[in-house]
């Protein structure tokens, strides 16, 4: 025992003690470490081989130090996730060791080979089990068959040969079963009463077998009533034999996919049953008999039967029943006569391919087709009239067909060369140079994104010209991070195309929250949602796979982080260039002085003769020259060099006034210039005062004029150029990036503080008479800047969306008091403002299908409701939000007051804002935190003070 005088007298403790406390210590020590001892020997057996683990991976308790991609429970391992890694290795027996594991995940993780232990089969425990995207090779082991609680497979895209197991089919919770994408040969196994087979897999929905080399007749007995198949894709492989019958009696499927094998005889006549299939694709096999009769198919959405044997038949007119179909491919099908002219009533259909057939007579194409349809292919056919309506968008193709043989006319329809489309999310920062292994994400940040290629496996569209979709894809992308609480800011998406296989790929990127990479955590996540399918896209994009790129960017070192910081070996480099290059500068200044002085003269001279003022007077009326404040004149050869003679591939908007151009000035700065075209033009007087006005406003919330032209009968207006596109852009997901509740209310603020500029501030006030989402652009710290103010007493009349020439502004936010008075006041603008402010709540536009959104709200608010009612109107990005919407109310009140129907009830551009500076300020961020402080910290992030948001107050958000 211890003796307090021991201690309190500061004595020399028995040696005997010592060690007795070290050993307490120790034991101590030891039962704190949270992990088995089994599961810790058996995770540093299993990844001592492999290399790239993450670095944190040290120590013996991955339990107690959280290991990135390891989950515990009660001290046992239950899930290894490293998706995405770069990991190297093979696969041990040690797995098996680990028997309370349920989630394996290691897709993605190219360098990780060998073939799969086949005591695999005692992880008793073993939920998932993706390998997707992996280097493993061999044959899937018999013992998977084991696996008891399996419900989701995923062993697509490696090197797996042989045949699959038939013990697969005791998987009875079996729900996903991807083997698609290997070396698989054989035929598909079915039970015989002493062995299993995979017609007992009465839970799966998914069949993805696709590209292997499976060959054999399918069997008859695969298939069943009481399967609830959804997805069953046995494209490219060998398959040989008939259709077999009982695929009809599989009532739930949804996709279809038997193409590009070596199918015979006819298609059974009960396919027509499957009222649930809206992917439907039999094309490249050897099917004979009539075409099949697909009437009670009310769903199909996209069939392709193209390349078959089937017997000669007229284009069947039952297709005209079918009102969901977008893509219809039958491409040598042995289709005669004249194909229907009905057929184009449908108002979904988007791709129509009928190549290669005997479709004779005229073609009329003067229905009521709709606005989707991109793309009509008949070539190879004997048509020989078109009756098709001038306008139209889609292209038409009809090379060796009659109608081009006759050579009258050089036809647009006879050129044989498809213009490719193809969908990319708009690059706005054309500012940004980002390091070379760095890409510009949307919101303009340099970044290393997290990449990867979507594969959509049963696509029903085939419009890649019609950005919806991919608008659509986008946000319910940037949506399901949020509602993962994944790190993710901004998505692009681009180089969407068709590949061989019949798929169609697309590259996506997400780009990191807060720092310019994602650390490991955050990328095997990102790896699961997609591996593990968790991410659930629209419908139409489904059924989906996604291979991501290996990611390498965890550790980014501090110089890195700075967008235009120099790595230290170029660091000498630039300097000794640097003194060398102000040696040739300061000789070739000595030579420029000389020469200048010679030029002064004739400079002058010019200078003279392009006046921007004597275009005022040679306009007759005018009088004296524009009083301007900091803006300046351009001649047209300057603005036609730098907008390379105003080519398409600058133009960048349009609207009633003509035509807007981005440009580069001389000293590069970027700007956007506004062309009116003829008809739209004013007189030279009201060009003047217009220019005047303008010029005088100044308000970091307003777009800025840098100047305007006056010369060659042209008129133009050169603008500040605002790098991240309109706030429409960012709310219907064409910009990728992610507007979270903090970010609009700070939209809000900043367009609201423009407009008070305008009403209160301006002399003399200017009323906007088209504040619209449209109008609202973002910077590149999402600040917003208000557009085209003064425009419309300018120009307008041509455009379509103006009422009538006397009432201006645009349908969905005109003030209704306005519109019947004729009388504008600044309140018109608070109405349309009030429609911005709704048209952010719900991201959806102000008139969409027929539905006004301010009746709409008005109709639904119920203020004793929780958000007021309004949970199925919400925009869904914000509604799954980790971040509260605090003063939801508050704005929705003020929005709501702003859309009052009279004038006088709605509040003064001066209460408005000072209500959204409440409500910010109630979500604990300061108003009037100046932006241009926040841009600098943005970009300061290099330097390792802790990493301050630059979008205003998101620091503050927690
Ligand atoms: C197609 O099948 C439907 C019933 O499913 C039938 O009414 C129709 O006559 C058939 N059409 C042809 C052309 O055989
Ligand atoms: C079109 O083809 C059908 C069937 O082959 C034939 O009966 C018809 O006469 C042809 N019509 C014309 C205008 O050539």
């Amino acid at each position: 025992m211890l003796k307090m005088k021991d201690i309190s007298s500061g004595m020399v403790i028995p040696r005997r003690i010592v060690l007795f406390l070290v050993f307490i210590c120790f034991l101590f020590w030891s039962s704190t470490a949270l992990t088995n001892d089994q599961d810790f020997a058996a995770l540093k057996a299993l990844t001592d081989g492999w290399a790239n683990i993450p670095e944190k991976w040290k120590g013996e308790d991955p339990c107690g130090d959280e290991w990135e991609g390891i989950t515990c429970n009660n001290s046992r391992v239950v899930t290894i996730s490293l998706s995405s890694m770069g990991l190297t290795g093979q696969l041990t027996g040690d797995l098996a060791t680990l028997s309370e594991l349920q989630i394996l995940d290691l897709s993605y993780n190219k360098g990780l080979t060998g073939s799969i232990p086949s005591n695999i089969g005692d992880l008793s425990e073993l939920t998932t089990l993706i390998l997707l995207g992996c280097g493993f090779s061999g044959r899937i082991p018999d013992t998977v068959g084991s696996l008891k609680k399996l419900v989701y497979l995923s062993l697509n895209s490696n090197s797996f040969t042989g045949e699959i197991p038939a013990s697969i089919g005791k998987l009875e919770h079996l729900y996903w079963l991807d083997l698609s994408d290997n070396k698989l040969s054989g035929s598909i196994p079915v039970s015989d009463g002493t062995k299993p087979g995979l017609d007992m897999l009465l839970r799966t929905k998914h069949f993805h077998f696709g590209i292997n080399q499976l060959s054999g007749e399918i069997p008859p007995s695969l298939f069943s009533s009481e399967m609830l198949l959804i997805h069953v894709l046995f494209d490219n492989n060998n398959l040989t034999g008939r259709i077999p019958p009982t695929l009809g009696l599989v009532q739930t499927l949804q996709a279809v996919r038997f193409d590009r094998n070596e199918l015979s005889g006819p298609v059974p006549s009960n396919l027509n049953n499957l009222t649930s299939v809206s992917e439907l694709a039999l094309s490249n096999n050897a099917l004979t008999g009539p075409l099949p009769n697909l009437t009670g198919m009310n769903n199909l959405m996209s069939v392709d039967l193209s390349n078959n044997s089937f017997a000669a038949t007229r284009f069947p007119a039952w297709f005209t029943t079918l009102r969901s179909l977008k893509t219809v491919i039958m491409e040598r099908t042995g289709l005669v006569g004249q194909l229907p002219a009905e057929f184009f009533n449908i108002d979904s259909l988007q791709t129509v391919k009928l190549k290669n057939n005997q479709l004779n007579g005229s073609l009329d194409i003067r229905g009521r087709y709709t606005r989707q349809l991109e793309l009509i292919d008949l070539e190879n056919n004997s048509i020989d009239n078109v009756d098709v309506v001038l306008g139209n968008n889609f292209t038409l193709m009809l090379t060796d067909n009659p109608y081009c043989q006759r050579g009258l006319v050089k036809s647009p329809y006879c050129s044989s060369k498809l213009q490719e489309t193809s969908y990319s999310t708009p690059v706005f920062c054309v500012t940004y140079k980002c390091a070379d292994d760095q890409m510009s994400s949307s919101n303009c940040k340099c970044a290393y994104p997290y990449t990867g290629t979507l594969i959509l496996r049963a696509p029903s569209f085939s419009a890649f010209g019609n950005d919806a979709y991919f608008n659509e894809l986008q946000k319910s992308l940037l949506g399901s991070f949020v509602n993962f609480s994944l790190p993710v800011d901004a998505v692009s998406l681009s180089d969407v195309s068709l590949d061989t296989f019949g798929y169609v790929s697309m590259h996506l990127a997400f780009f990191p929250a807060g720092q310019n990479y994602f650390n490991r955590t955050a990328v095997l996540k990102l790896g699961f949602v997609f591996s593990n399918q968790s991410y659930e896209p629209p419908k139409i994009f489904k059924p989906y796979v996604f291979h991501a790129d290996i990611y390498t960017h965890f550790e980014v070192s501090e110089s890195d982080l700075c967008i235009t910081g120099n790595k230290s070996s170029t660091h000498t480099i630039a300097i000794i260039g640097a003194v060398i290059g102000v040696v040739i500068l300061l000789l070739l200044l000595v030579c420029a002085g000389f020469y200048a002085h010679y030029q002064k003269k004739r400079a002058n001279k010019a200078k003279q003769q392009a006046n921007p003022f004597v275009s005022w007077d040679s306009h007759g009326t005018s009088g004296d020259v524009p009083k301007l404040k900091g803006s300046r004149f351009f001649t047209f050869v300057e603005l036609q060099k730098c907008t390379n003679s105003f080519s398409e591939a600058n133009h960048i908007g349009s609207g009633g006034y003509g035509k807007v151009y981005r440009g580069v000035l001389t000293d590069g700065q970027i700007v956007a210039i506004k062309r009116s075209q003829q008809g739209s033009m004013q007189g030279s007087r009201e060009f003047k005062n217009e220019i005047e006005l303008l010029s005088r406003v100044h308000h970091k919330n307003l777009v800025k004029l840098i100047g305007f032209c006056f010369d060659h009968g042209e008129q133009m207006l050169i603008y500040e150029f605002i790098p991240n596109g309109t706030l429409l852009d960012s709310l219907s997901g064409r910009s990728g990036i992610q507007l979270d509740w903090i970010r609009r209310l700070k939209v809000a603020l900043g367009s609201a503080r423009g407009l008070q500029y305008l009403h209160e501030l301006a002399d003399p006030p200017i009323i906007h008479r088209d504040i619209k989402s449209t109008n609202i652009l973002l910077d590149e710290h999402l600040n917003a800047k208000v557009a085209d103010f003064g425009l419309s007493r300018l120009y307008g009349d041509a455009d379509k969306g103006y009422v009538t020439t006397q009432v201006k502004g645009t349908m969905g936010y005109l003030d209704p008091e306005y519109f019947q008075t004729n009388q504008l006041t600044e309140k018109s603008d608070i109405f349309s403002f009030g429609v911005v402010l709704l048209e952010m709540i719900t991201a959806s536009k102000p008139i969409q299908q027929g539905q006004f959104i301010v009746k709409q709200i008005k109709e639904t608010v119920d203020k004793s409701k929780e958000l007021y009612n309004l949970c199925n109107i919400i925009d869904p990005l914000l509604r799954s939000s980790t971040i509260a919407l605090v003063g939801f109310d508050r704005f929705m009140d003020l929005a709501l007051k702003c859309v009052e129907e009279f004038g006088v009830d709605r509040p003064a551009t001066g209460e408005v804002v000072k209500e959204l500076e409440n409500i910010m300020q109630m979500a604990g961020m300061n108003p009037d935190a100046d932006s241009t402080t926040t841009s600098q910290s943005y970009e300061g992030s290099s330097t390792g003070q802790s990493f301050n948001h630059p979008y205003s107050g998101d620091s503050l958000v927690r």
